[in-house]
């Protein structure tokens, strides 16, 4: 049989009520959390993990200018989500409900407590004033896909739907190689797969780190769904 071997990024819109309807899902949304606020000196620095000597360093060091100062630096270690090192590089939308005003920020280091330690200006941005009188604010915060994947390389026309309906992907996490099979059945908005979350992605995504970024990157192949081989005791979508 034909066999297509293309990488790809999917790209899983997780959508609020896919993940409302399963309860066990994890949703990483935290209230009341304590945000003290530390110095990176990021600009002094020029945004350089290794001279900022954060934990972090060993493993986002040598990502490019572009992805370092995109978002101002946090420190994370609140109890809810990925830890140190699976967090390193995520983000977090971080809200004061005092004043509504909200950050984005990107996770670089660990910290002290159970916590999260703002860089001073993203602390300011939220800062009500009562946050440098006293210490700390009290904020809520969730992840959030910050790096958005690469629009994809411009494709030819590629297959109708009628033509790939019921077909299988294996589906292998680029990083550990996790693999899954999956069968076709729906097209979908974005040049990308859209896994089903809980019999696809969340197995492929070991770390949770995917499920937290919104997306995973893999590699994917056309593969013989064998149906005599019991696949369809475990199908998987490639849907929406
Ligand atoms: C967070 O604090 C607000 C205000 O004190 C309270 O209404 C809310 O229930 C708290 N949320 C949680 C999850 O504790
Ligand atoms: C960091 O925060 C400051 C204050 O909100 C803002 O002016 C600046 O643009 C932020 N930098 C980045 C890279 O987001």
């Amino acid at each position: 049989m034909e066999r297509s071997v293309v990488n790809f990024i999917i790209s899983i819109v997780l959508l609020a009520s896919v993940v409302g309807s399963k309860a066990t899902t994890r949703v990483y949304l935290t209230e009341n959390a304590t945000a003290y606020w530390t110095n990176y000196y990021t600009k002094r620095i020029h945004w350089d993990l290794e001279k900022a000597g954060v934990a972090c360093a060993s493993i986002d060091a040598d990502k490019p200018f572009e992805w370092r100062n995109k978002y101002n630096w946090t420190a994370f270690c609140g109890l809810s989500g990925p830890s140190y090192p699976s967090s390193c590089g995520l983000c977090l939308k971080v809200t004061n409900p005092t004043n509504e005003a909200s950050v984005v920020v990107r996770i670089v280091d660990q910290c002290g407590s159970e916590s999260m330690e703002l860089d001073e200006p993203a602390f300011s941005e939220i800062d009500d004033g009562s946050g440098k009188t006293k210490g700390h604010l009290t904020v809520n915060y969730r992840f959030v896909d910050c790096d958005p994947p690469p629009p994809p390389p411009p494709a030819g026309p590629g297959p109708e739907l009628k033509d790939i309906c019921g077909k299988c992907l294996k589906v292998t996490k680029r990083r550990t190689k996790d693999e899954e099979i999956v069968r076709i059945v729906d097209s979908c908005g974005s040049d990308a797969l859209e896994l089903d979350l809980t019999t696809a992605f969340t197995p492929i995504d070991s770390d949770g780190k995917g499920y937290a970024a919104g997306h995973l990157v893999v590699d994917y192949q056309v593969v013989d769904c064998d149906d005599d081989d019991d696949v369809d005791s475990q199908l998987r979508l490639y849907s929406q």
